[in-house]
Parts: structure tokens; C-alpha cells; sequence
């Protein structure tokens, strides 16, 4: 199969970039569930973009620089920030619909770290009205080859033309991927001008997560393999709210916006505590919660804390946050009247494939969007809501890079069919879920908010074996979508526990006890 642009995943990133680039030229999507298994379908809070006075670009600068504790990018951080106000007019044009007031001013919500209200929203289901705005553009497109359940497994590079390739190979190019259709078994070599890796994050390399099921690491995985150099993996964010409610995965998120809306994390004896850890108390950026939440539950024995609106309007708390009351409510909980338990869940991947400007990794022709890649906006912590504008942002410069490209570019011939010899059908599928589970509880038990050298020693020896064992049994089975999700969430887990016993200091979502910091301390 050959098209111009191939495009690995459907959410935010991925669905944008096709959008632009099929003025240009053909565009095959492939994802590996239907078209909305995402992490951009569960998004709530919303898309930050400023809009009103007081609000200034230089606000949203600072206040994406002091979150990111150092490590952003300050050229990363001017581009999102400056673009934003273009591509919220683009996913109006192309049919989403944010929240207006009775007098058609857009309703502004405010989160952690942020300083002014900047938060354009729809309801408590931002991402879902993104999401069924694009499926119905691209399912428009004439231009546009949808493929659902279709699963990328490698990404095509001189490697497969039979050269040696490393990091540092002058020239690296990629050429399409190997995808896995699941229904039949069938991998295809599907060759492209242009590939977007757009997979979205790693969340379920721990037993907590809000992310939904897909978010294997896949895409950040392919490029390691490929020699795509990734970077700031050990910065995985922990949203500090989400709902206690054990055996549910993934974790049901209650928004940030709450907190700016209003409500006060107490303990569970009813004590407000944030003013011990932050002058910003409940809205303090995201890690500093995240950690003094753990803290709290870690020193008292306990397993969630609770967040309190019940001061608050019950009309009001009702209209803001429907998809929250009723989730609420179906568990039991009238959050009106009582008092939400809530804990930390791994949430966002602030790593992963470094990109440029346009988009394109270190490997030609290839582009990583949205939660795969690592443009620098986030550095050590995201600013909340920050991730869905980046997404947007960066697909239409990458869209606008390699359209500007495409005359000069030819599909590369020579590139073999996957080879099935020596391998059969595997009957060890309870064995793929074991090993998961022993994924995420390595990384759960040692590398979640807060490591330590020795933790994470611990979980690299006992990473090992794992992938030992993982890579003995793709070598001789014929892939299926398990065994590849558990090779990449170990990729993934191995490059986490590396770049952060490289970092040998606390900073942002990365706290090591032994580089000891006030637990506020940025
Ligand atoms: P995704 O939307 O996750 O899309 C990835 C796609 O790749 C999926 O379609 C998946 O099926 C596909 N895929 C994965 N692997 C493969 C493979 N091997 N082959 C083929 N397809 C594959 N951010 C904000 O800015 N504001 C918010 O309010 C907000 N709230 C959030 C709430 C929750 C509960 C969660 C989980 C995240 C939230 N985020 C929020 C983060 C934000 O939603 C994500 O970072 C963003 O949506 C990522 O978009 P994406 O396009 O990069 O990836
Ligand atoms: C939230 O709504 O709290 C999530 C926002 C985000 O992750 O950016």
C-alpha cells in the first residue's frame, strides 16, 4: 500500500495533522482501535489559549516557564502559546463548539498554575466534543483512508534496505511502517512519503492511570527502536484527582477546573492541608499537589484524600461539571453533598520523541505529535490544559513542513514484506497479561512520584528480565497486538527508569529522595 502521508494514530494530534494535509495530497490514518480510542476523547478540563484582556501571551509564557521548573524550551513554549488563538479558530471552524456565556463570550475556566482564567472548554467533556468534531471532518475527506484496528508495529527505515543504522546515522529516513491488521493477522508494509507517529502517551506503564487502555507507549517505542532520539521520559505527570474508586481502569478523572472552580482538597479528617505545602494551596501547579497528597496519605496510612465542593452552588457545581455528578452519583456519591475521595494517577507523558519546530524527529521524514513527542513546552512538569493546544499547534507546522516537501520526495522502493518464518501463533496470552501487570507494578512500586537511586536500580534489574524473556517470545510468535503492546510498554518503562537515574537531581515531576527538595520546591 502507498500513500503520501501516513499518519499513526486518531486523536487530537493525529486527525489534525490529517486534516491539513489532505489538501495536499492522500492521507492514510491507521489506529488501533475504532477511531475515538484516545486519550483526547477523555480530556475535561479543555485547551488553553489566551483570549481576554487581562490575559497577555507573556502570562501564559511564565506561567508555562515556572511550571516546567527550568526545563522548557523558551522557542517551544512562544510558539504554542503565540499560535494558540489560530488553532482555536480552526477547530471552530472544523466544528467544535466551546462553552459561550449568555452574552456569546467564551466561559473561561482556570487550573493549576495558571494565572489568569484561559481555559476554553466544552462542558466537562472537552476532548470528547474535539474528538466528534474531527472523526466527522476526516470521515468527510475524500481524501482521507481511515483504517481502524490496524496496529503500527515498526516504523521503516535503511534498516530494512539491509544497512547498519545507529543514532547517529547521517541520513536516517523513514519510509512507512509494518501495521498489523488485528481482524485477519495480516501485516501490511505500507510505504508513505511522510509518517506521523501520533500514538499519544504511556499511562498504562502503571496500575494507575486516567488514561484509557491504548496508551501502551507505542509510538515513543517504534521511534526508540527506529534510533529516534527521545528525551525527558522520567517526567511522567500524576494528576492529583483522581477517583478513589479501586478495580476501576482507568481512573476516573475529576477535573483541575474543579479545583479552579472552587474546591479544596481536606484530609480524610476534614482538614484543609495545601496551605502547609504552597501558597497557591488547592491550585498549586500539579506536581506540588500531587506529592503533598502523597505525603499526607503515605505519613497517615491512607489511601485517598477527599475533594470538597460542597460549599459551592449545587445548581452552579451541577451545569459546570455534568459528566462528573452523574459519574459520581452512579457510585454513590452526590458530590453537592458529599465530599469526593480522590488519588494520584499517572496521567501525561511530558517526554518522549524529541521534535523540532516542524514537528520532525531525528529521523527525516518522520514527525512525532502530541503526547509522543518532547517539543520542550512542558520541560519538567505540563502546565494543565497545555496539551491539547501543543498537539494542534505542532500538526499543522509539521502538516505545513512536509507539504512544503512533497514534490521533492519519492516513495522508496525495495523495502521487503514482513517475514513469518520460524514464528507461529502464540498460546501464552495470559502470560503477555501477567507480564503487563508485572510491568506497571515495577513501576508503580518504584518509579512513580516519588524514586530513589536504589528504586530505581531496582526496577531496571527487574525490567530486565521482563524484556529477556519478552524479546525470546517475539522472536518466535507471530505478532499480535498483547505481545506488542507489552514490548513497547517495556521500552517505554526501560527508557523512564534510564533518563532518570541519569538525572541527578529533583526537579518537576521528577523527585529522587536522594536529591532531596522542599517538597514545593520547583
Ligand atoms: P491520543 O489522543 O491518545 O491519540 C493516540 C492515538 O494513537 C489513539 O487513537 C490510539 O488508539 C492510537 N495508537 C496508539 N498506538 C497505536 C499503534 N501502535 N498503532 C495504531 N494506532 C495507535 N489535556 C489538555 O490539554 N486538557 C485537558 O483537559 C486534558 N484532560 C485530560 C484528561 C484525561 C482523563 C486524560 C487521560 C488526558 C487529558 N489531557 C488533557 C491530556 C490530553 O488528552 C492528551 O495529551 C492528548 O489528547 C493527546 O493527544 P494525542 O493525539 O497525542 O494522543
Ligand atoms: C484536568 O481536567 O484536570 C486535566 C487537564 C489536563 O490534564 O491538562
Amino acid at each position: 500500500m502507498k500513500t503520501d502521508f501516513l499518519v499513526i494514530g486518531s486523536g487530537a494530534a493525529g486527525m489534525s495533522f490529517a486534516l491539513q494535509a489532505a489538501e495536499h495530497g492522500h492521507v492514510t490514518i491507521v489506529t488501533k482501535g475504532e477511531l475515538d480510542e484516545c486519550n483526547t476523547n477523555y480530556a475535561q478540563g479543555g485547551i488553553c489559549s489566551v483570549t481576554y484582556e487581562p490575559d497577555t501571551f507573556e502570562k501564559h509564557i511564565e506561567d508555562t516557564l515556572v511550571c516546567g521548573a527550568g526545563k522548557c524550551d523558551r522557542d517551544a513554549v512562544e510558539l504554542v502559546v503565540r499560535q494558540a488563538p489560530a488553532m482555536i479558530r480552526r477547530l471552530i471552524e472544523w466544528g467544535t463548539r466551546f462553552d459561550r456565556t449568555p452574552d456569546g463570550r467564551f466561559e473561561l475556566h482556570r487550573e493549576g498554575g495558571h494565572s489568569e482564567s484561559r481555559i476554553l472548554h466544552h462542558e466537562d467533556l472537552t476532548g470528547a466534543e474535539i474528538e466528534r468534531a474531527l472523526i466527522e471532518s476526516v470521515r468527510r475527506h475524500p481524501n482521507i483512508t481511515v483504517l481502524e484496528h490496524h496496529f503500527a508495529i515498526d516504523l521503516l527505515t535503511q534498516h530494512h534496505l539491509g544497512e547498519f543504522v545507529t543514532r547517529h546515522t547521517r541520513g536516517l529516513a523513514c519510509f512507512g511502517a509494518y501495521v498489523l491488521d488485528t481482524g485477519t493477522g495480516e501485516i501490511e508494509t505500507i510505504l508513505s512519503k511522510f509518517t506521523v507517529a501520533a500514538t499519544g502517551g504511556c499511562g498504562n506503564i502503571y496500575s494507575t492511570t486516567t488514561n484509557p487502555v491504548v496508551a501502551t507507549g507505542d509510538g515513543i517505542a517504534m521511534c526508540h527502536r527506529a534510533k529516534a532520539i527521545t528525551q525527558n521520559m522520567e517526567f511522567i505527570q500524576f494528576h492529583p484527582t483522581s477517583l478513589y474508586n479501586p478495580g476501576e481502569r482507568p481512573s476516573f478523572l475529576i477535573t483541575e477546573a474543579m479545583r479552579g472552580y472552587g474546591a479544596i482538597l481536606r484530609l480524610q479528617n476534614g482538614r484543609e492541608f495545601m496551605d502547609k505545602y504552597h501558597p497557591m494551596r488547592s491550585l498549586a501547579p500539579r506536581d506540588v499537589v500531587a506529592r503533598s497528597i502523597y505525603h499526607e496519605m503515605k505519613r497517615r496510612g491512607e489511601e485517598f484524600v477527599y475533594l470538597d465542593v460542597t460549599h459551592k452552588d449545587a445548581e452552579q457545581t451541577r451545569t459546570h461539571f455534568p459528566n462528573i455528578y452523574e459519574k459520581c452519583l452512579s457510585i454513590g456519591i452526590d458530590i453537592t453533598k458529599d465530599m469526593i475521595p480522590v488519588t494520584p494517577a499517572a496521567h501525561y507523558c511530558c517526554g518522549g520523541v524529541k521534535v523540532d519546530l516542524n514537528g520532525e524527529t531525528s529521523i527525516k521524514r518522520l514527525y512525532a505529535l502530541g503526547e509522543t513527542s518532547c517539543t520542550g513546552l512542558h520541560g519538567a512538569n505540563r502546565l494543565a490544559s497545555n496539551s491539547l493546544i501543543e498537539a494542534v499547534v505542532y500538526a499543522d507546522r509539521a502538516a505545513a513542513h512536509a507539504v512544503a516537501h512533497l514534490d521533492s520526495v519519492e516513495i522508496q522502493e525495495g523495502i521487503p514484506e514482513w517475514n513469518f518464518e520460524g514464528t507461529q501463533h502464540t498460546e501464552e496470552m495470559l502470560m503477555l497479561l501477567q507480564s503487563k501487570r508485572e510491568v506497571q507494578s515495577i513501576m508503580t512500586n518504584y518509579v512513580g512520584i516519588v524514586r530513589s537511586n536504589l528504586s530505581l536500580k531496582r526496577a531496571m534489574r527487574r525490567l530486565s528480565i521482563l524484556f529477556e524473556e519478552t524479546e525470546e517470545l517475539y522472536g518466535k510468535t507471530k505478532p499480535n497486538r498483547d505481545l506488542c503492546e507489552l514490548r513497547n510498554m517495556i521500552a517505554v518503562a526501560y527508557l523512564t527508569i534510564k533518563q532518570g537515574r541519569e538525572l541527578k537531581e529533583s526537579v518537576g515531576c521528577h523527585y529522587n529522595t536522594d536529591y532531596p527538595k522542599e517538597i514545593s520546591n520547583q
